[in-house]
């Protein structure tokens, strides 16, 4: 049985950690979409993993990491990284597997991006800067270049010639020259060679041979390109539809679906966040929660859980279960509170709005719950948690029409609660 884990919120949920624990139930994990713009942190053994582009699964000796068609690669970024896990004692062996449809993400694209976003000033993205939106432009543009035009010298020259000029066209103070950049590639290509696969055919014939593989999302439901915040979004399907376009596999084949999202919510980057809390309790969740982003550093926007973004997030992807990250963060408030609907312009909404100027205006509808002041941190039964942590999740449940399926209460593997009943866990032929 399959199994996909994606974001249910704006990222940075902490669908690293989950990924990382549930890895060893199967023999494959695939990303499917984004690029180096992720940062999927995971601890083991109080060592601190930061993965990018590769997906979360690499930690566990013998498991197979697949980089879909979905993703954009910047090979730079990607040797890195392996190189990265290597220093560190991680063998990536021959693990790590690109499909051959996978776009490039060259130079000028990161150029691109701090262009673009300069353009736009007041109404930036706030991007990573790692030049993902222009790359998918290219891609949609259909003038990108993917992996497995590496093998192709001659053609490689004559798009990566093409591409410059016209960049260089479009950027008037540029005066890139296309001939280090086709040398770059080529020198890339070399070391790409012996990763590079045809992912849906390889895929598949996992899947016959019985074995079962874990789609790893990037980003979150709500910046996902369609179903986002747009334009306040990355330029991928980060929900569940994108794992099948992203893969090469027919859309039955995704599994169940696990929804990742913190007990209360982040975003980094600009955009509307109807609960955001630009003061103490920010503050506090900020720093509590270390939320800085693990690509940039950046301090994430802090608030409180957005019950009709995870509702939202449920009906995008077929939610069947939440994993339910960073518990913990909220020890010792003494009062919670869970946003239920909106109020925008005098009007109760239940649903998320489509328009971004409605939901820029729209103002939370609390409900508040007693905080408990025993640590929930490291706990891995449910009945180890405070009564009011407890309840706490049960409204969270109740309101968001989701159960959860796994609570995270600290950021080692083991601080971990599992709930083999709300997956039906036996389905996947295990128990966590
Ligand atoms: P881009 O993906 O770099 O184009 O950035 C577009 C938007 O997505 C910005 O608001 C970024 O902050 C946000 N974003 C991109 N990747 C991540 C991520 O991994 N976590 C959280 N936000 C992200």
């Amino acid at each position: 049985m399959n199994l996909t884990v994606l974001g249910a919120q704006w990222g940075d949920e902490g669908k690293g950690k989950i990924v990382d624990m549930l890895t060893r139930h199967f023999s494959m994990v695939a990303r499917y979409q984004g690029g180096h713009n992720a940062g999927h942190t995971v601890y083991v053994n109080g060592a601190k993993f930061i993965l990018r582009l590769i997906p979360s699964g690499i930690l566990h000796p013998g498991i197979t990491c697949v980089i879909g068609n979905g993703v954009v690669v910047d090979p730079q970024a990607l040797f890195a990284e392996v190189d990265e896990l290597t220093k560190n004692g991680i063998d990536v062996g021959n693990r790590i597997l690109v499909s051959d449809k996978a776009h490039l993400i060259l130079p000028y694209h990161r150029d691109l991006d701090l262009l673009s976003e300069a353009r736009r000033g007041e109404r930036k993205i706030g991007t990573t800067s790692r030049g993902i939106g222009p790359a998918y432009e290219d891609k949609i543009a259909r003038r990108g270049i993917r992996v497995g035009d590496l093998s192709d010298p001659k053609g490689l020259e004559q798009n990566v010639r093409d591409n410059v000029t016209a960049r260089n066209r479009l950027v008037q103070e540029s005066t890139m020259e296309w001939k280090p950049v086709l040398e770059q590639l080529l020198k890339h290509a070399e070391r790409l060679k012996p990763m590079v696969r045809d992912v849906s055919v390889l895929l598949t014939q996992a899947m016959r041979d019985g074995q079962s593989i874990m789609f790893e999302g990037a980003q979150g439901t709500l910046l996902d390109i369609d179903h986002g915040t747009y334009p306040y979004v990355t330029s991928s399907n980060a929900s569940a539809g994108g794992v099948a376009t992203g893969l090469g596999i027919p859309p039955r084949a995704i599994g169940k679906v696990l929804g990742v999202a913190k007990a209360y919510t982040t975003r980094v980057g600009e955009g509307p966040f109807p609960t955001e809390l630009s003061g103490e309790i920010g503050n506090r969740l900020r720093e509590t929660g270390s939320e800085y982003g693990a690509v940039t550093g950046r301090p994430r926007r802090c608030g409180w859980y957005d019950a009709v973004a995870i509702r939202y997030a449920a009906r995008i992807n077929g939610l069947d279960g939440l994993a339910l990250t960073k518990l913990d963060v909220l020890d010792g408030f003494e009062r919670l509170d869970i946003c239920t609907s909106y109020r925008c312009a005098g009007r109760a909404l239940t649903e998320l709005p489509s328009d971004i100027g409605q939901l820029a205006q729209c103002e939370p509808v609390y409900e508040s719950m007693p905080g408990w002041s025993a640590p929930t941190k490291g706990a891995q039964t449910f009945d180890q948690l405070p009564e009011a942590a407890r309840k706490y999740i049960a409204r969270l449940e109740e309101v968001s029409g989701v159960k959860a399926a796994i609570v995270s209460t600290g950021s080692e593997r083991d601080d971990t609660i599992v709930r083999n009943d709300v997956l039906q866990i036996s389905e996947f032929g295990f128990q966590i």
